[in-house]
């Protein structure tokens, strides 16, 4: 028997991995499934960006080994993207790092940035990955709490008053998953006060913001945060090309570059089709976003009938691809929908998953039609 590296006995395999083959041999059995758990976005994505990767397969160039920093008019368009809905200023040539989706992005500032040792902030409840590399690279996650009653927003003054010396890297991630938790007027500024006090990285994962949610922000707005910030970005969700692997690192040219010395040697380039789509992309008007946001919206409004009648509560000012809501009292997250997963074959994400301040919540993913839905909404009435 070969053993395997020790840093692989700190994670588990991904729970959607796991879960999604239980609910695939469901399918396989005959069972009519309906899959609410995973933000795989279904809709299209804008026809001009597959015409772009069409054409872009007819290219002499489209088959050879690209630029480890992607197009130049890729970081052009990058940008432009985040001048117009974020007012950012960025310089394409030193200030931006297109990304297999922002997903990579996290294993590669991991490994740019932390020691073995090293503590990490992360969300509870936050996106499991944040913690899975971090053990990966064997750095210490140290969870810092978010719940209902502060809008899912971190509460700094407490997070000071333990100690911080061996925190590197802080994870945020507004607009939040799982929650759909938007970032108040101030605590991005916050956020980089607090990582100027204590010499901290903090990262902005930020792929939600164009899905309901009428004033995106990006951390790089405040004055100063690319001393000590980064933001990751992503095309996954935002115009439904998830399987395309597109997203980006943007921030001061000094991180970039850090962050370039780990992915140049980690894979080579881009492919070229894919770059010429996301171009494309990134150049949609305003009229993308609105006929995008209408679909959900009408999800959304049959997803919170679904929840209404599981007796579950939600907020309604939430963002996000997702509805994340409250259980009854004293019902556990992960018995709730093993049973709705047995009984009404209707699968849905515990809150747990994301850490144990998702207790007592399950999240409904927006990627289904609303003939799905509805057809949810008669099996639970
Ligand atoms: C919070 C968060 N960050 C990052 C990602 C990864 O997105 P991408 O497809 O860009 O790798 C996801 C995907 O579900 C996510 O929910």
């Amino acid at each position: 028997m070969i053993e395997v590296a020790n840093r692989l006995h700190t994670v588990e395999e991904y729970y959607f991995s796991k879960k999604l083959r239980e609910v695939n041999l469901l399918i396989a059995s005959g069972k009519p499934i309906i899959n609410l758990g995973i933000g795989s976005p279904d809709l299209q994505p804008p026809q001009k960006v597959i015409e772009a990767l069409t054409n872009g397969l007819l290219s002499p160039n489209a088959h050879k080994y690209q630029s480890y920093q992607g197009l130049p008019e890729l970081r052009e368009a990058i940008a432009g993207f985040y001048k117009t809905h974020f007012s950012v200023n960025l310089s394409a040539n030193t200030e931006i790092l297109p990304l297999m989706g922002s997903k990579e992005g996290i294993m590669h500032i991991s490994m740019a940035y932390l020691n073995e040792g090293d503590a990490v902030l992360i969300p509870n409840p936050g996106y499991p990955t944040y913690q899975s590399v971090t053990k990966l690279v064997g750095a210490k996650p140290v969870f810092y709490e978010l719940d209902a009653t502060n809008n899912w927003l971190p509460d700094l003054k407490s997070l000071e008053q333990t100690d911080l010396s061996q925190v590197k890297l802080m994870w945020v991630n507004y607009p939040h998953m799982p929650t759909g938790a938007q970032p108040t007027e101030t605590v991005f500024e916050d956020l980089v006060a607090f990582a100027k006090r204590h010499n901290i990285l903090i990262v902005n994962d930020n792929p939600y913001s164009f899905i309901l949610n009428d004033s995106p922000k990006s951390i790089l707005s405040v004055k100063g945060a690319k001393d000590v910030c980064l933001e990751l970005n992503s095309l996954s969700k935002t115009f439904n090309m998830a399987g395309w692997r597109v997203g980006m690192l943007v921030g001061d040219s000094e991180h970039v570059n850090h962050v370039l010395k780990v992915k140049s040697n980690m894979d080579s380039g881009m492919f070229y089709g894919i770059q010429k789509g996301a171009i494309e992309a990134l150049k949609c008007s305003k009229m993308w976003f609105s006929t995008l946001n209408s679909v959900y919206q009408q999800r959304r409004d049959l997803v919170w009938q679904l929840a209404d009648a599981l007796n579950c509560t939600y907020d309604k000012n939430a963002t996000g691809l997702f509805v994340w809501a409250k259980l009854p009292a004293n019902v556990r997250a992960e018995e709730f929908i093993d049973l709705i997963l047995k009984e009404n074959h209707i699968f849905i994400t515990p809150g747990t998953i994301f850490g144990s301040q998702g207790e007592g919540y399950i999240r409904f993913s927006l990627c289904a039609s609303t003939e799905v839905l509805e057809e949810a909404i008669a099996r639970i009435k």
